[in-house]
């Protein structure tokens, strides 16, 4: 949701800004923009549409500043355009000003500032800010930022420098992430970890109203009544290559093959065969007391992460004595939940930044819930303000449609659940090895199931004309049915909707005749004759019928268009092999019909706006 960057030090700033921008882009991309001072003067070059465009603008200049700042854009307040695209400056183009968030009282702001006579270029609220400087402006730039911030309400990473000052940056956040590095050859600050790794993994986590000035190979913190504060760094173990397509054509597919990998790393020294349980060190801080007299869990999260809430709300209540109960995040903060201090709650956020699982979080936690949080981005804000972290250590996921982050949520939360289910009784050490021993088999499973890439390719070819898709299954594979569709319509923008089979017959199967495909995920389970029987009354209508099973023999009877088998492994650990076919058939459907689906229009990956 943006991705605003700045660098300042003893090299050309344009190409480490550019670059980092790249990095960036699936945070926003419907238009990007730099800033560079050049000999005394601004050079501002921004552009509709993504840094390819941007490029284009820049190919043929050639610029020598050591400071810059640079965004790219996702659309809130103003319509994708080269005015609205950041940076943006003051009346008198002395201020420059990038921004990820939402300032929510730019309207009155800007009334007020147009009355002192302030001129604005474009329609974002944004430009406020730059205005607010210029208005406030002392001379000393770190009071002017602080002056200018407290009339600010709403969500806001800034990079700010002035002209006046060729060779300092500014950097403020409220409610967005930000975040500060350094090398020997400068600093850097960025809205994303992924734009910093070619520069340095030490890095600085800017809290909520702290003030950051880069200058002079220097990097000083202030808290919010510019009192000079330490910070410290966290290491951050990702690999620049990592952020790398490695020949693969799009982010997506090669996230999506490494899941097996990246599984592998979410177990990694988690397994406490001795106990039969999940070493959780993440929650060693949890009074065991407190795990243990529970009252509810709160399972909270947004879009793919919340599906991988609703897998775990079946886990857990399967193995352990507690209810869970699963929230969109959005919901869960502005409705009376019933959280005391005997809540668990868990926020599931790839990103750990999405606004929304943040504000979530904070308000169960006013309200006396302990917070574990599953998060795959190190140090992230949700990471930094829950009581205890599962990191699922997938490295970083840059395809927009979230893949390898979901399979590893689902490991997370089973591990969870074996915990809960340990240290509450409900499952005994001969369960709890069986259940370790299926756990760690899910890798190699992965691997086999990736093996359906080139069939499920060429079914896809059948599909790019459809304009809509159905997805069904039962029980735990509910939500792998929701995550199918979702999968498909974000990077194929054919319509799909996701349905607990049992249901179909309540409405949706109104919309089956021969133009409707129907995915049908069928295991082999206690709900597989169930779902068998959904599947004929599909059939009854014409619907053409993909159906994924664990052995063809139970299915091939009923006359099936299409049957997929998937290795076999245990009931509740189905959901992470069927989410592999939803995905590879969402990836092939959005290829072929020639989509950019490592960035789907109108989407971003972190969402750090309300
Ligand atoms: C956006 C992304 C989704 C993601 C959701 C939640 O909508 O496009 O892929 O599932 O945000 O993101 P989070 O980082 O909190 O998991």
């Amino acid at each position: 949701m943006c991705g605003i960057i700045g660098y300042t030090g003893k090299l050309d700033a344009l190409p480490i800004i550019m670059e980092g921008l790249q990095r960036m882009e699936y945070r926003g991309y419907d238009s990007a923009g730099v800033a560079l001072i050049e000999n005394g003067k601004l050079e501002l070059r921004r552009s509709l549409g993504k840094i390819i465009e941007l490029k284009k603008i820049l190919e043929n200049e050639t610029f020598s500043a050591k400071t810059g700042l640079g965004h790219t854009r996702w659309a809130t307040h103003g319509r994708p355009s080269e005015d609205n695209a950041h940076p943006h400056t003051d009346c008198k183009g002395k201020f420059v000003v990038v921004h990820n968030g939402i300032i929510e009282n730019y309207y009155d702001l800007k009334q007020d500032l147009i009355k002192k006579g302030h001129v604005f270029k474009s329609e974002t609220d944004t430009e406020v800010v730059a205005h607010l400087l210029e208005e406030n402006h002392s001379g000393d730039l770190l009071k002017t930022v602080k002056k200018t911030v407290e009339s600010l309400q709403g969500a806001y990473a800034l990079g700010i420098m002035h002209i006046d000052d060729p060779e300092t940056l500014i950097a403020t956040c409220n409610a967005s992430p930000l975040i500060i590095g350094k090398n020997g050859s400068g600093l850097f600050l960025a809205s994303d970890i992924t734009a910093l790794l070619e520069h340095s993994k030490d890095l600085y986590f800017l809290e909520n109203g702290e003030v950051c000035v880069l200058k002079n190979e220097k990097i000083e913190f202030f808290n919010s009544d510019l009192e000079s504060i330490k910070k410290e760094t966290t290491h951050i173990d990702w690999n620049p290559v990592m952020a790398q397509k490695q020949g693969y054509k799009h982010y997506m597919l090669k996230e999506i093959f490494e899941q097996p990998s990246a599984i592998s790393e979410t177990l990694m020294s988690r397994i406490n065969w001795d106990d039969a349980s999940i070493y959780l060190d993440e929650i060693e801080g949890f009074d065991e007391d407190f795990m243990k007299n529970i009252s509810r869990i709160y399972l909270v999260a947004c879009g793919t992460a919340w599906h991988a809430c609703l897998v775990g709300k079946y886990l857990i209540e399967k193995r352990s004595p507690f209810i869970a109960h699963v929230d969109y995040s959005h919901e869960f903060r502005y409705r009376n939940p019933k959280v005391d201090d005997k809540t668990l709650m868990i926020c599931v956020s790839q990103s750990g930044e999405t606004a929304d699982t943040i504000a979530a979080l904070e308000e169960g936690k006013k309200r006396g819930a302990k917070i574990l949080s599953i998060c795959n981005v190190l140090g992230s804000t949700v990471a930094r303000k829950s009581d205890g972290v599962l990191y699922t250590r997938a490295g970083p996921e840059i395809s927009v449609a979230s893949t390898k982050a979901f399979t590893t949520q689902l490991v997370s939360l089973f591990m969870i659940s074996i915990y809960l289910g340990r240290i509450s009784g409900t499952i005994d050490k001969a369960k709890g090895i069986k259940m370790l021993n299926d756990i760690v088999e899910i890798p190699d499973l992965l691997e086999k199931t990736l093996e359906m890439n080139n069939d499920l390719k060429k079914l896809a070819g059948r599909y790019i004309y459809k304009q809509d898709f159905l997805f069904l299954a039962r029980g735990i594979n509910y939500p792998i049915a929701l995550e199918g569709a979702l999968k498909l319509k974000e990077i194929s923008y054919i319509h799909a909707e996701g349905y607990p089979a049992g249901e179909m017959k309540h409405g949706p199967i109104a919309l089956i005749d021969q133009d409707m495909p129907v995915v049908i995920l069928a295991p082999k389970n206690h709900l597989l004759d169930k779902t068998l029987t959904n599947l004929q009354e599909v059939k009854a209508r014409g619907g053409e019928t993909i159906v994924f099973c664990q052995d063809k023999s139970e299915v091939d009877k009923y006359n099936v268009d299409h049957i997929f088998e998937v290795p076999e492994t245990i009931h509740d650990l189905t959901p992470i092999v069927m989410t592999i076919p939803m995905q590879l058939l969402a990836y092939h459907i959005a290829d072929q019909r020639g989509t950019d689906l490592d960035q789907p229009r109108n989407l971003a990956k972190s969402v750090t706006v309300e």
